[in-house]
């Protein structure tokens, strides 16, 4: 399963229990505005929701990126050039992939992913369609620095981070990350990295409240799972999905707001919610060329190229390590 925020390994107690997930649902809950951490929303059943969600009418970003990565393969060879082994982020099921491989000869092909059984898989079916490349799937949490196979320790990097998962962080986190890439990738090394536009406001509403309801599902299902996997009696049916665009932060917000009053149990622990009251399970930033070069910035990248889909909706960013030298 795609993991589109590096979870970490699992660590459960006597039960079974999850206890990152544990921890941090009781410590969200007990918060005045409650809070559910994103990575949580990703069981198998929400990772088979999203892979849904990229192919819904509204969900414009997997098809604008993928126009992108399809139709600027000549520039990306151009500006990115050869020989360089491509370390992909939260790989998954690394759809995207070969069609920025096919253009750029890398040298070696570096899938990380924490989901260890599914990252082979896809490496295995990506060397198959490459035959000649060197493919070295690593299982680790890419929100930490990580050790790449020695075979391509002298090889020029390429960070291949797509689909916009770095607007699901906070920007703290986003610049923390984009840090540690920096760190795991090395000094000469180049980042590709997909950022979603600020656009109308319905437009991107409308592309996270999907007329079927694939992402409401998406959303619930993290209700569901806690209810599941936390001994919980979260009243699943008196929760409905919102997304609200928050203009002060330039995100996407998916809430789950209570219908009516309720009250109910997690973990052994009791919480409530009144009416109209919500539980924020994710975040979904939007980014103007400014703000995205700002954050690239500040996590130690400078831009260097730009694409954009045919109607502007989304962008795909080349940025090389900064070098490091004192001001200005
Ligand atoms: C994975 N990530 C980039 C998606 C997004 O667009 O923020 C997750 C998503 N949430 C609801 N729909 C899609």
């Amino acid at each position: 399963m795609t993991t589109k925020t590096g979870l970490a390994l699992v660590d459960r107690d006597d039960d079974g229990v999850d206890r990152a997930f544990r921890n941090d649902v009781l410590e969200g809950l007990a918060q005045p505005q409650k809070a559910v951490p994103a990575r949580w929303l990703y069981d198998d059943a929400g990772s088979q929701l999203f892979e849904d969600i990229t192919q819904v009418e509204e969900y414009y970003p997997t098809r604008a990126e993928t126009e992108i990565l399809q139709q600027r393969g000549a520039d990306f060879a151009a500006a990115i050039g050869q020989g360089r082994a491509v370390v992909e982020f939260g790989s998954g099921s690394s759809v995207k992939t070969p069609l920025l491989l096919s253009q750029i000869e890398p040298a070696a092909y570096v899938p990380l992913d924490i989901a260890g059984d599914f990252l082979r898989a896809a490496a295995a079916d990506l060397a198959a369609k490459f035959p000649g490349l060197p493919v070295h799937p690593v299982e680790a949490d890419f929100m930490r620095r990580v050790e790449l196979p020695e075979s391509v320790s002298d090889m020029p990097k390429l960070g291949f981070f797509p689909g916009s998962t770095i607007g699901n962080m906070v920007p703290r986190t986003a610049v923390d990350l984009l840090r540690t890439m920096r760190e795991t990738l090395g000094a000469s090394s180049k980042l590709l990295i997909g950022m979603d536009l600020i656009k109308n406001r319905e437009v991107l509403k409308a592309a996270y409240d999907d007329a079927k309801g694939v992402t409401a599902e998406f959303n619930l299902n993290l209700a569901r799972r806690i209810n599941r996997e936390l001994g919980g009696t979260i009243p699943v049916e008196q929760l409905a999905h919102e997304a609200r665009w928050n203009d002060d932060f330039a995100r996407i917000e998916m809430h789950l707001v209570a219908q009516q009053d309720m009250a109910f149990e997690v973990a052994g622990c009791e919480f409530s919610l009144k009416k109209g009251e919500s539980i924020h399970t994710e975040n979904s930033h939007k980014f103007s060329r400014r703000s995205g070069s700002t954050l690239l910035l500040a996590g130690g990248w400078t831009p260097v190229e730009r694409w954009l889909d045919s109607e502007e909706r989304f962008s795909l960013i080349l940025a090389e390590a900064t070098i490091a030298r004192s001001a200005p």
